[in-house]
């Protein structure tokens, strides 16, 4: 979807809608735009009790003599309780409207707001307008005989700044690289393969300026004895791979955020198999993969001064005679070994290679490792929000500001050395489960021991990552979440 401007409300174009917006009270709310003849565009609801101007509610009516077919009346709730995130949640619903209707392209009026900065009302709206504007149907014949789903297209903001409208634009770029990573994840796990994710990588160095892509195939992987990723690998016919993408956008800086991402294309639980229910959705393990390619996807489109490198360990965790075996040691990257007493715990061995990797190889100033790691979390945080575990409380309130102020709520568990005793192994160096209680924790626990003293922070997306059901502003599915969270991270270290 495109953003553009008109100075006027006069001298607006022809649209399928028009957005008007209105504070609780059912009062219209007072807009950017000189000149407005607004109240003849929309009767007094006052009179009726149809509409109240609560967030995210819209009366939709019909006029004549403009250049909208369609009003729309959109309520944004009390103007003293405005936030980015209500802004969001409000501007979704004309998005659904127009996607179920579709309508392809609207003319919106910004409400002027004296408790918010201009520039936070567009972010809000943009975002709000562009997040939902997404299906997934390259499998589905059904969408294309009831033709092709249509989704918006243009949205004309009246009377934008040029900065505004600027703003409004880096959003839609944003949110282009948000439904890269949600393409990927919905894809089918047997056509979103490690292979799948090398071409992806490989494309990213050929699309985008200051990205070089590095790819070690199982030969390679096996001469750096990264030994965890290959145990896990052993059951799937298909070779692992090992992927660095690296964005250098400040080259005379030495400073470099690592991003690792949790790459498990299909994840049936090895040996120790998932049950009936427990399957199904596991195409979404690469989640974590995903959100580090569209990061890097993300931060070159907009052509960020910084230095990010991109960590994907990749592999599927199938089921053969090959497999890697519950109660058998095996020895990482890292030299330290490893009692596998869990086939299903497989992410956190092949993040434990990739980070170990990532510290002795790639200068970090620090690593961020995303993952849909633990069930556990999804106890814990149901999809509201992801975890986050830390060994630097700097990272971690960077992370956490990064959340509220990008709507992908991240929320801080404790990583007490005491958990640690849960991952304690009679034959080897570690353990790689600690048993049900804290399952999050010691997952985290297990990776920081392969961080050394880097500071780090693990985002566990098990539970924000895929959605069954369409969501506020978050289409089913997919949801893409950690990337605007690490491009607002990344932006708040400059
Ligand atoms: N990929 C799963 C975690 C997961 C669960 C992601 C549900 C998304 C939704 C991970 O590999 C896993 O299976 N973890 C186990 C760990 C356990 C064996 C210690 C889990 O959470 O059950
Ligand atoms: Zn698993
Ligand atoms: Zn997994």
């Amino acid at each position: 979807m495109d953003f553009f401007s008109t100075t006027t409300l006069q001298s607006r174009k022809s649209a399928d809608l028009l957005v008007v917006p209105f504070w609780k009270g059912s009062k219209l709310a007072e807009v950017a735009v000189e000149g407005s003849s607004l109240e003849k565009l929309v009767s007094d609801p006052m009179d009726t009790q149809d509409f109240k101007g609560s967030e995210g509610e819209v009366l939709v009516h019909y006029v004549s003599g403009q250049p909208e077919k369609r009003v729309a009346m959109l309520g944004l709730g009390l103007q003293a309780e405005l936030t980015v995130e209500k802004l969001r949640r409000s501007y979704a619903t004309i998005t659904k409207l127009c996607n179920k209707k579709k309508l392809k392209d609207i003319n919106v009026l910004v409400p002027k707001c004296t408790s918010m900065a201009e520039l936070d009302v567009i972010r809000g709206l943009s975002e709000g307008l562009l997040l939902p504007n997404y299906v997934f149907t390259a499998l589905k014949h059904d969408a294309l005989k009831e033709g092709k789903p249509v989704l918006l297209e243009t949205a004309t903001i009246i009377g934008a700044t040029k900065s505004e409208l600027a703003l409004a634009n880096k959003c839609a770029t944003l949110c282009e690289s948000v439904n890269f990573a949600r393409d990927l994840i919905n894809g089918n796990a047997d056509d979103v393969t490690p292979q799948y994710l090398v071409a992806v990588a490989k494309g990213l160095e050929k699309t985008c300026k200051h990205v070089k892509t590095t790819v070690f195939d199982k030969k390679r992987i096996e001469k750096e004895k990264m030994g965890l990723l290959l145990a896990v690998n052993r059951g799937s016919f298909r070779d692992p791979a090992f992927i660095i993408v690296e964005y250098k956008g400040n080259p005379k800086s030495s400073d470099r955020t690592v991003v690792v991402g949790k790459g498990i294309t299909f994840d049936t639980g090895g040996l120790i198999l998932k049950p009936r229910g427990g399957m199904e959705t596991m195409k979404d393990d690469m989640s974590g993969a995903a959100a580090a390619l569209g990061c890097i996807h993300a931060i070159a489109a907009l052509e960020l001064p910084i230095n990010v490198t991109a960590v994907v360990p990749s592999t599927e965790n199938s089921i053969g005679s090959k497999s890697y075996k519950p109660g058998d040691v095996y020895t990482s990257y890292s030299g330290k070994t490893v009692e596998v007493h869990d086939t299903d715990a497989e992410g956190r061995l092949v993040l434990a290679d990739a980070l170990s990797y990532a510290v002795k190889n790639l200068k970090p100033s620090r690593i961020i490792d995303l993952a849909t790691l633990t069930g556990s979390i999804i106890i814990a945080l149901g999809d509201e929000a992801t975890g986050l575990m830390s060994n630097n409380d700097v990272v971690a309130d960077l992370l956490a500001r990064a959340g509220s102020e990008t709507g992908e709520r991240v929320w801080r568990m404790p990583l007490y050395e005491d958990y640690k005793d849960q991952l304690k192994s009679d034959i080897a160096d570690i353990k790689n489960v600690g048993g049900r209680p804290a399952g999050s924790i010691t997952a985290a626990l297990f990776l920081q021991e392969f961080v050394n003293k880097c500071p780090w922070a693990h985002l566990d997306i098990a539970g924000t990552a895929y959605l069954s059901e369409a969501k506020r502003y978050t289409p089913k599915h997919a949801t893409g979440v950690g990337i605007r969270l690490l491009v607002s991270f990344l932006e708040s270290l400059s």
